[in-house]
């Protein structure tokens, strides 16, 4: 991952939109924000943005809970499929999604736009997963 990627880490405002869409979820604990998954519908088609787990509170199910609350969701709200783009080769990136029903699949327009972007600023590795419900 390149470096940079360590010390800018989004602004709390940029996920206004998502909070204002109604697409962006929290997990607490205590009353705290441990963990936050945004996402941006796209036609009949939810992308999920970013999802992040605070580090201590990793690998205790709160990603997979997340993932799972907004597939759930996508689904109750007549979405056909979710997007995301990922790590391929990261074993809690792209196995991850795949083990939650992911496939790999970047023929959509709009995640080779992503993909493009994304490799425009040096991320390396990186495939588009789709989930149809
Ligand atoms: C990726 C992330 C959101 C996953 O959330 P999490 O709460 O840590 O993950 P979970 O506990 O729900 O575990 C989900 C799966 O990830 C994998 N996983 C999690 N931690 C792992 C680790 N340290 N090593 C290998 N696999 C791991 C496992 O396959 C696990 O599946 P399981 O439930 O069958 O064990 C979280 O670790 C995170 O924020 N990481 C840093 C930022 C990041 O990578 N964001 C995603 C970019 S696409």
């Amino acid at each position: 991952m390149p470096a940079f990627l360590l010390t800018h880490a989004s602004s709390a405002e940029a996920w206004r939109p998502q909070l204002a869409a109604g697409t962006l979820w929290v997990a607490e604990v205590d009353g705290r924000v441990i963990a936050f998954v945004a996402a941006s519908a796209d036609g009949d088609r939810l992308h999920i943005d970013e999802v992040d787990v605070e580090q201590g509170h990793q690998g205790r199910g709160v990603g997979r809970g997340l993932i799972a609350h907004v597939i759930a969701w996508a689904r109750d709200h007549g979405f056909a499929r979710v997007s995301l783009t990922t790590f391929r080769n990261v074993p809690w990136n792209g196995p991850f999604y795949a083990s939650l029903g992911f496939v790999e699949d970047d023929r959509l327009p709009a995640l080779q736009t992503i993909l493009q972007a994304e490799a425009a600023k040096g991320l390396s590795d990186r495939c588009a997963m789709v989930l149809t419900l």
